[in-house]
């Protein structure tokens, strides 16, 4: 017998303002055929003056403790994957801890920018693999609009706030690659050469500023679509799966073509896709969330159905995980 992890509820947050394209085509030189032509995003959400990474991350925890029908006590680890803490320090984890009125445990962020979820999912499943926690709170969570510059059409017209959540939790169960249900395998890179491709010019130890996001679009584009289908591959593989086993493509939500490329590359219809991009725009660390539970609410990722999926980000960091969903506890 081996500890295996599930997720057993999902939830997420996205903050009430809406900006869409023509607003941002008053702000800078752009227009709402470019930005949906490129991309596909149509709207983002901007989170309000006063809330900050910690609140939304809050909202999207509250709703999937509620869906897996457990207390905030149970949580024994906190993991927040985010670009955009409420502070340098302490964590935005801990911060979330304290308003789920969690004493106990530990909690702590995780800096892998857009691969934030999958990097954070990956280390509370190899926590629970571990022994060492037995349910695990997995948040990413984004308030991007603080790092844009408003003034940079390439880059402002890209990114929205929001968060979502996971709670994982753990059981005894054979050590079968093709257990019933739960997290089958995650598949993490990096490769830090190129990380002035997509960075913020600011930190602590830098520049002492909170900088803005700065990136070669057309190159991030041209490594995201090499390295995802290359992890995307690497999953099926490590599993002994084929494409066709695949009910569902969760992928990071950066960009419309970016998507239609991996889908294509898995032989997977559009409609086994899940896409969100178009009204939540990239929202890094939260985007695999917020689409994750828009498609298990509204029924269409069903238990026992396998669930892929994949991210890229700054670093670059990039990586996979393979899920067979288990629905409620
Ligand atoms: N509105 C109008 N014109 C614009 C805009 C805009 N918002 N932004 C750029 N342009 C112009 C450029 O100035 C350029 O004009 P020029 O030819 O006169 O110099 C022209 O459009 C083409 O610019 P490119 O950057 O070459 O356009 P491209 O087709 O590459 O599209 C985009 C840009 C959408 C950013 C694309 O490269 C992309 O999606 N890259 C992936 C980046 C990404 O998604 N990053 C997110 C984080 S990483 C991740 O999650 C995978």
């Amino acid at each position: 017998m081996q500890y295996h992890s599930r997720i057993i509820g999902c939830g997420s947050y996205l903050p009430e303002k809406i900006m869409t394209n023509d607003e941002l085509a008053a702000m800078v030189d752009t227009t709402d055929e470019w930005i949906v032509e490129r991309t596909g995003i149509r709207q983002r959400h901007i989170a309000a003056d006063d809330q900050t990474t910690s609140d939304i991350a809050y909202e999207a925890s509250l709703r999937a403790l509620e869906y897996a029908g457990i207390e905030a006590s149970s949580i024994d680890l906190i993991v927040v994957a985010t670009a955009t803490p409420d502070n340098t320090f302490p964590s935005t984890a801990t911060k979330l801890q304290a308003r789920l009125g969690i004493t106990t445990g530990a909690a702590f962020d995780i800096q892998a920018v857009c691969s934030g979820f999958i990097y954070a999912l990956s280390v509370a499943d190899n926590f629970i693999k571990a022994g060492q926690a037995k349910n695990v709170l997995v948040v990413g969570a984004e308030t991007f609009s603080r790092i844009l510059d408003w003034e940079d059409r390439s880059t402002c017209v890209l990114f929205g706030d929001g968060a979502g959540a996971v709670v994982l939790s753990g059981y005894e169960g054979a050590a079968s690659p093709t257990m019933e249900s739960g997290v089958l395998s995650t598949h993490l890179h990096s490769d830090g050469r190129h990380w002035d491709l997509l960075y913020v010019d600011g930190g602590p130890s830098s520049t002492k500023t909170v900088g803005h996001l700065r990136m070669a679009g057309r190159e991030v584009f041209r490594h995201a679509v090499v390295n995802l289908a290359a992890v995307v591959d690497e999953a099926l593989e490590a599993n002994q799966l084929i494409r066709e086993d695949i009910d569902w493509l969760v992928p990071h939500q950066a960009n419309r073509r970016i998507l239609d490329s991996t889908a294509r590359k898995l032989g997977l219809a559009k409609d086994r896709v899940v896409v969100t991009v178009d009204r939540h725009a990239n929202t890094s660390a939260a985007s695999i969330p917020l689409a994750l539970d828009e498609a298990v609410r509204d029924g269409r990722i069903k238990p026992g159905q396998l669930v892929l999926m994949e991210a890229m980000g700054g670093g670059f960091t990039w990586g996979s995980a393979l899920v067979r969903w288990s629905g409620r506890n």
